[in-house]
């Protein structure tokens, strides 16, 4: 997970940029978790503190001055790399949470809620996590439109990790989402779950919220029924991230074909992105769109991994053509095999328990590397030339 970093000692905190009703709320809710400092500093002499004291977290008000807090996000990292970043605010809004994040601040806190985040944040840098500061890789599985395969791809995918990783999938696709139903499962909790009780979430609430598959997949499940996903907030989306990425050494989180806001905070916090589409007119279009969208939220692009399913040599598109639509590289062409991949939805069973030849599960699996060692472009069966040969005559 990214901007994501642990200190092990006593914890020092330097807060910034807030008022003294905002310090009263602090020490407030950190008690005595940390000692505090007697006042704010100000933001022009933030970087000078923070050099001199070198805390293990900052503390940084972002209701003074949005930008000039945005602004001093890296420029204090830079100070002290493995400085703990928390910004607090009185509001939450979407927008300023992704700009913090991006600005490497680890949490968004608003106060006085959210006051037991702030808590856990700092005891955290003082005592070094409870997964001693190691998080896993996140890995954002994003689709270009509905019905690419990227509950397929993610399932299969994280499959292929499970014989030596801790791998979970989590199922951010509540339109449509379908994780534990590709892998048989019927789970008894799921994210809707963690969401009541985020105040009481760690490794162990986690732990007894996943549906475990024979694989050793693990799968974070969709509500069963539609829930007003109007009410999942960014931050809480964090929340749910952060402690599984604590836990697993890969989270595949199945983002489905969906724009939101619990969506948009994993491509924001996500180490790679899987971008999926087909090779069709319309998906490579909504690929597009999606691609554009996820620069304006500052997504890097070489952070994306462009994806094509589907693909066989009929394929309406070339991989040039898309290419030069998207203006990014196809990392990987994963290959049709439509009777396999439908058995296998029919079935609730992965790809190899269906047909380990299937050529669609050769693809994945070299595909792995996309996360395992972040290349960014894998060569797959159907990628190569004589690949089709085969399927001459
Ligand atoms: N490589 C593939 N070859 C053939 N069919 C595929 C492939 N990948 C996915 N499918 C099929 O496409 C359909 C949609 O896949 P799914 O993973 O549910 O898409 P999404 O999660 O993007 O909506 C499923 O019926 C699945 O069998
Ligand atoms: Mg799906």
């Amino acid at each position: 997970m990214r901007n994501r970093r642990m200190s092990i000692g006593a914890a020092s905190v330097v807060v910034v940029g807030v008022d003294s009703k905002g310090m009263g709320l602090i020490r407030e809710c950190l008690g005595t978790e940390a000692v505090l400092p007697t006042h704010s500093t100000p933001f022009l002499e933030a970087a000078q503190v923070v050099r001199k004291t070198r805390p293990n977290v900052v503390v940084m008000g972002f209701d003074q001055d949005f930008d000039g807090a945005v602004r001093l996000g890296p420029s204090l990292k830079r100070e002290v790399p493995n400085l703990h970043m928390v910004a607090i605010s009185e509001r939450t809004d979407p927008e300023r949470i992704r700009a913090a994040m991006r600005a490497g601040y680890q949490e968004y806190v608003v106060l006085p809620e959210d006051g037991d985040l702030l808590r856990r944040a700092v005891h955290e840098a003082a005592h070094g996590g409870e997964g001693g500061g190691e998080t896993g890789t996140v890995v954002a599985m994003v689709g270009s439109k509905g019905g690419c395969g990227v509950t397929m791809l993610t399932v299969n995918l994280a499959a292929e990790l499970s014989p030596v990783y801790r791998v979970c999938v989590a199922d951010m696709d509540f339109s449509m989402g379908d994780a534990a139903a590709f892998l048989d499962l019927q789970p008894s909790s799921n994210i809707y779950d963690l969401l009541r009780g985020l105040d009481r979430l760690d490794e162990r609430v986690l732990a007894g919220n996943v549906a475990v598959h024979p694989s050793k997949v693990h799968v974070l499940a969709q509500p069963t029924e539609l829930m007003d996903l109007e009410e999942i907030r960014g931050e809480d989306t964090l929340a749910i991230l952060r402690s599984a990425a604590e836990a697993y050494q890969y989270l595949l989180v199945d983002c489905g074909g969906r724009i939101d806001e619990s969506t948009h905070m994993v491509t924001t916090v996500a180490d790679v992105v899987i971008l999926v589409t087909t090779p069709g007119v319309v998906a490579v279009k909504n690929a597009w769109r999606r691609l554009q969208l996820m620069l304006r939220l500052g997504i890097e692009k070489d952070q994306i991994r462009l994806v094509v399913n589907q693909w066989d040599k009929n394929a309406e598109l070339t991989r040039a053509d898309i290419e030069n639509n998207l203006g990014l590289p196809v990392a990987a062409t994963i290959a049709a095999d439509f009777p396999t991949c439908q058995r296998a939805v029919n079935l609730g069973r992965l790809l190899r328990d269906v047909d380990k030849r299937s050529p669609t599960l050769r693809d994945i699996s070299a595909a792995v590397a996309l996360i395992t060692e972040r290349a960014e472009r894998v060569e797959t069966e159907t990628s190569k030339a004589s690949f089709w040969g085969l399927f001459k005559s």
